[in-house]
């Protein structure tokens, strides 16, 4: 063989003599169950597949750094904000929700926002969306929204009944509905959107003080969207339009960036806030909670083997590191358990060291064995702790402070006057952030996606659904009706 050319072996590194003719008892024959090639390619293809995420199925990933430009220690002692001027490797993934993982890149959905900072204190996940809301605000509704944004389980079809079925009997997802049927739930890409951690989180410094935190990534590329015609022509003409804008960038040298901010709320004004701050379904005004910048990320590196690093990455809310904490958010919480939970269904127990999800800073416990164990599994270490050994010794520096809930706290953000307020933060940006454009547009996509509402349960729900709509604002009931030709009755 010449220098240039490699061996064919087979997956235990054996030299194999051929590659595309099955052996066979004769010219002519029957195959031999000795070609062992033959079966362990026909083996090993019928396991490519691993199950799909259950939601955010399609996506795409890129590498990039992040660069802190802003002193926040007053707020954290995350080591990634110890100096401005550090930088950190990052991970994204973008993704859209609803569809299968070969589902079209300008369907309207939320886009997911994923990233993980590879810090030297251990990976911190900041898993969020294109929105800086969500549907609903308690994890328990989660698996029954999700099921009305997939297929229906008779006809196999995706089914606005099931939506809107659900929307108008949760009217806490408003303020998320009016974003997704405006345009910014056809975002043009994934270059042209913002990321928002979402939730409430919270931050810590030296001394133990927390503040309560919001993300924002926003984006340097400047926000672009797409109509419902434009997005609707995309998903046939080029359902991977998305991925294929940031491929393109990004191999032209053309790296997208955005900017991460964050809002900060103190104990005192949270405890003052019209509404829940730990609710997911409401913003905090920029005007009262300016943003704060805290640093750049750059993505600049489309990984080299998509299964790899995309598929096999695993992003969890539960990932965060010393200065970085959670809040008392019913859905963050419920997110705590279902991501590493997840994963342990999708990659296995041992996901945390496949190399996309590897921290950069060694790990030192006593989890061993489990399928797919490829670091080692501890060696000839100790596998149990305490023991006279291996020196593991647990840091009480890294306990974080805790959260004060004592019962006023409790009461308060358990059940207050304005919990089932749906509708003014809905209100405000339909009439004050919205231009006339984008209201016309909404009140379109609302239309066409009502529309669909089929069977006998129809007026009902459509009924039911504009009576929201009036709370938020009686033109955009009146004229949702007035396009579904619905003798509405406020
Ligand atoms: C993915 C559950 C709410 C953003 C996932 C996955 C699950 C899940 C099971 C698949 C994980 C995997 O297989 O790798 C939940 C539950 C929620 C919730 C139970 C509510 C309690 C949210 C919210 C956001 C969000 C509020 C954004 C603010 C994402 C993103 C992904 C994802 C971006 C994809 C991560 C990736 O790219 O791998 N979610 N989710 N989820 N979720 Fe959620």
């Amino acid at each position: 063989m010449k220098d240039d050319k490699k061996r064919l072996t087979t997956a235990s590194g054996r030299p194999y003599h051929e590659n595309e003719d099955s052996m066979s008892a004769g010219p002519r024959g029957p195959v031999l169950i000795q070609d062992s090639f033959l079966f362990e390619k026909l083996a090993h293809f019928n396991r490519e597949r691993i199950p799909e995420r259950v939601v955010h199925a399609k996506g795409t990933g890129a590498f990039g750094k992040f660069t802190v430009t802003n002193d926040i220690t007053k707020y954290t002692c995350a080591s990634l904000f110890s100096r401005v001027g550090n930088e950190c490797r990052v991970f994204i993934r973008f993704s859209t929700v609803g569809g299968e993982k070969g589902s079209a890149d300008t369907e309207r959905d939320p886009r997911g926002f994923a990233v993980k900072f590879y810090t030297d204190e251990g990976n911190w996940d900041l898993v969020g969306n294109n929105t800086p809301v969500f549907f609903i605000k308690d994890a328990k509704k989660f698996p029954d929204f999700i099921h009305t944004q997939k297929r229906d389980p008779h006809t196999n079809l995706k089914s606005p009944t099931m939506m809107w079925d659900f929307w108008s009997l949760n009217p806490e997802s408003l303020h998320q509905i009016m974003i997704l049927f405006s345009d910014r739930g056809t975002p043009d890409g994934y270059r042209h959107m913002n990321g928002y951690g979402s939730h409430t989180f919270s931050m810590y410094n030296e001394k133990g003080e927390r503040v309560w935190v919001k993300f924002h990534f926003k984006t340097q590329q400047g926000n672009k969207t797409l109509s419902a015609a434009q997005a609707e022509d995309l998903r046939g003409k080029d359902p991977d339009y998305a991925q294929r804008d940031l491929v393109n960038a990004i191999r032209k040298g053309d790296y997208p960036k955005w900017t991460l901010n964050i809002q900060v709320m103190t104990d005192e004004q949270a405890k003052k806030f019209r509404w829940n701050p730990f609710d997911v379904t409401k913003v905090w005004s920029h005007s009262e909670y300016p943003l704060i910048e805290v640093g750049v990320m750059e993505l600049n590196e489309i990984p080299v083997n998509y299964f790899a690093d995309v598929e096999q990455a695993a992003f969890a809310p539960s990932n965060v590191v010393r200065g970085i904490g959670l809040s008392p958010d019913k859905m963050l919480q419920g997110r705590l358990f279902a991501y590493p939970d997840a994963h342990r269904y999708r990659l296995g127990a041992n996901y945390e060291q496949i190399p996309v999800n590897r921290p950069i800073v060694p790990v030192h416990n006593h989890e061993r064995d489990g399928y797919m164990s490829v670091n080692g599994n501890g060696g000839d270490a100790p596998n149990y702790y305490p023991n006279s050994y291996d020196g593991i010794e647990a840091d009480p520096k890294y306990k974080s402070p805790g959260m004060d809930l004592h019962s006023d706290w409790a009461d308060f953000y358990d059940r207050n006057e304005n919990d089932d307020d749906h509708y003014t933060q809905p209100g405000q940006l339909f009439r004050k952030v919205m231009t006339d454009r984008e209201r016309k547009a909404t009140i379109s996509n609302f239309a066409g996606s009502m529309a669909g509402i089929e069977g006998p349960k129809r007026d009902e729900i459509i009924q039911r659904q504009l009576g929201h709509f009036y709370k938020v604002d009686k033109e955009l009931a009146t004229e949702i009706a007035k396009k579904l030709n619905f003798n509405f009755k406020p």
